[in-house]
């Protein structure tokens, strides 16, 4: 078995909501396991430096509103092809075009506050699992 890591963030809309436990259990359900979790509201620095490379997006200054209008809850996660399961997992960006039964299908409210980010990319997640698990121990289970 070749498992792989992950990083998610259930957004300010999802955890504001009280869905996070819904949506663990369902990334849980879906073979996916905790290595790491934490609750964090992220400052405007925070919340550009993770975004940084949709700066020149016209959505961008909303994102990064949205992003820090309250606590957001990263997890890292881990499964067999863990990015692109993820990725599956949630559904499309938009709400309205994510596949029935997709987390964001379930609980996202629009394209921009759409209830949970995933990694693009096993280079990326390596990335974003370090902008918040950063010294953090991946216990094997
Ligand atoms: P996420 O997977 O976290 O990656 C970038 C985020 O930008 C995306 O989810 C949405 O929250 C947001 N986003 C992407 N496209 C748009 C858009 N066209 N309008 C508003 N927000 C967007």
């Amino acid at each position: 078995m070749n498992e792989t890591d992950t990083l998610t963030i259930i957004k300010p809309d999802a955890f504001g909501a009280g869905k996070a436990g819904h949506i663990i259990a369902h990334l849980e359900d879906a073979g996916f396991r905790v290595v790491a979790a934490t609750v964090k509201h992220l400052t405007l620095d925070e919340a550009r430096a993770f975004y940084a490379v949709h700066r020149e997006r016209p959505f961008f200054s909303s994102l990064v509103e949205f992003m820090t209008s309250g606590p957001c809850m990263p997890l890292l996660l881990r499964r067999e092809d863990a990015v692109p399961e993820l990725r599956s997992v949630i559904g499309a960006t938009d709400p309205a075009e994510a596949d029935e039964g997709t987390v964001r299908a379930l609980y996202a409210e629009s394209k921009e506050r759409n209830a949970i980010h995933a990694s693009d990319s096993a280079e990326n997640a390596e990335i974003e699992i370090a902008f918040f698990f950063a010294g953090t121990e991946r216990l094997r289970a």
